[in-house]
């Protein structure tokens, strides 16, 4: 199960990513927010940060107007590793190198035909498991 959340500068991306999600036949829950009304990204990348680290969801994709604010806060949750990615290049290696949990990207910055292909590679790319990047992974938890 995927994970979704954003803000109001998300909101319109977040549709699009859901659908596409659809259409690739994969589950996810929607953290909110629900409309483009004014919110605060802290809520929803807590919403999508606690689903991961309950184990409710596997992986989370967060959005915001930069994909700054939102990765920020959820990086702040024990056991959330987000990536801002504003190109496959990073989804691919953040997935490889840092087992990452959460993909953020920036609405503002990202068009959406990009956005849909990071989230492809962020889903698809599966964690590398060398014995370097486990012991780094270890060592950002301590
Ligand atoms: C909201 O206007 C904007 O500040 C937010 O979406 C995000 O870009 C913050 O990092």
């Amino acid at each position: 199960m995927i994970a979704i959340g954003c803000d109001h500068g998300g909101y319109d991306l977040k549709q699009e990513i859901m659908a596409h999600l659809e259409e690739r036949g994969l589950e996810y829950k929607d953290y909110g927010c629900y409309s483009d009304e004014s919110v605060d990204y802290p809520v929803y990348a807590k919403a999508v940060g606690n689903a991961i680290v309950s184990g409710e969801c596997e992986r989370g994709i967060l959005i915001c107007g930069t994909g700054v604010g939102i990765s920020i806060s959820a990086n702040k949750i024990k056991g959330i590793r987000a990536a801002l990615c504003g190109d496959c290049f990073t989804a691919q290696e953040t997935r490889a190198h840092n087992n990452s949990n959460i993909v953020a990207i920036g609405a503002r910055v990202t068009g959406t035909g990009l956005a849909l292909k990071i989230v492809d590679t962020f889903l698809d790319t599966p964690f590398s498991n060398e014995e370097r990047h486990i012991r780094r992974i270890k060592q950002i938890e301590d």
